[in-house]
């Protein structure tokens, strides 16, 4: 049972594992708390179904594709891993410079097209907005593998996943976003999704790769409790878990300005030596040069393991959306 919701335990007993198929993946908005942890659950199955028995035929009779626009190395294999291991097959655009798109095809009309093909559509696209878009003209399930600076609903599963793992649980933690809060996707919805439960954040930035205003606004509103600093050695201080982030370099409008930006907080272990007991280190990956290599060994450092949560997450996922009802 997951302890997920505000103040209490969330029991995933009343949803039937057929309440997720077919179901579009846009943003975690659109899923209610009891379906969030059903899929965490799942994943825990599968996690340790995977240790045991590696692959499974759940899914044999269906093809997943995905189409991506954008460079990724965890979310793509990951995803292509995890419908494998569940019997199904995969087809894939890894790189969208290499389809109809150089010839001006538009999204819609690659959506549209893909639909035909296979069970569900994993897209990734520079756009803010494309996954939603997608939706509209495909006949079969699109799952978000991130538009732009908007969402990454798929990696804010692995770091509530991961979160759990790693501490026991997601209540009461404090959890601190770092590096670029305005650009980046994963503290997007991460911060969206753990402003839905009783958690302290802090968001630490430059002022000028600050959370987007709407954003701190709408999860204040909800009744979110947050903090933004600039000060890394501060927040590393107090939190429990500091979620690091790489300078997004691709959505700067000039090259200048990433310069500017770039390296402007690091993780090593002369931070962490002056850090809360215990601390856990996250980040989506990939890594630039925030955190440091000398503290991979650190017994905090949780990325390589958040990454590998990625497979079960994911498993559980299409499991639910592309099983029978
Ligand atoms: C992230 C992304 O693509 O938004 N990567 C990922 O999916 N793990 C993070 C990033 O690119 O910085």
């Amino acid at each position: 049972m997951w302890d997920l919701s505000r103040g209490g335990v969330i029991s995933t007993k009343e949803l039937s594992s057929g309440q997720l198929v077919g179901r579009n993946v846009l943003s975690l908005e659109e899923f209610a708390v009891g379906e969030i942890a059903l899929i965490l659950e799942k994943a825990e199955h599968f996690e340790e179904i995977v240790a045991s028995q590696g692959r499974l035929c759940l899914l044999s009779h269906k093809i997943l594709a995905t189409l991506f626009y954008e460079p990724s190395t965890r979310t793509r294999l990951s995803f292509e891993a995890a419908m494998q291991r569940l019997g199904g097959g995969v087809i894939s655009v890894a790189d969208a410079g290499s389809s109809s798109v150089v010839k001006g095809e538009s999204l819609t009309d690659t959506v549209r097209t893909i639909s035909g093909y296979a069970d569900g559509i994993v897209l990734r696209h520079p756009e803010e907005g494309a996954a939603r878009l997608a939706a509209e003209v495909a006949s079969v399930p699109i799952i978000n593998a991130g538009d732009g600076a908007g969402h990454h609903p798929t990696q804010a599963l692995v770091d509530l996943y991961t979160l759990r793992k790693e501490r026991g649980h997601i209540e009461g933690l404090h959890v601190a976003l770092v590096g670029d809060l305005r650009y980046g996707r994963t503290v997007h919805s991460l911060a969206k999704a753990l402003s839905r439960f009783s958690v302290r954040l802090t968001f630490v930035s430059p002022p000028e790769l600050a959370m987007p205003q709407d954003i701190t606004q709408s999860l204040k509103g909800r009744g979110a409790y947050i903090e933004e600093t600039s000060d890394l050695k501060e927040a590393a201080g107090e939190a429990d878990v500091l979620y690091i982030t790489r300078i997004q370099k691709e959505r700067f409008p000039t090259l200048e300005e990433y310069e500017r930006r770039k390296g402007c907080y690091k993780v090593d272990l002369s931070l962490l030596s002056r850090a809360k007991e215990g601390i856990t280190i996250m980040h989506p990956l990939p890594r630039v040069n925030e955190i440091s290599s000398e503290v991979d060994e650190y017994p905090g450092a949780a990325y390589f393991r958040q990454a590998a949560n990625g497979l079960p997450v994911r498993m559980a996922l299409l499991a639910l959306i592309l099983g029978e009802e």
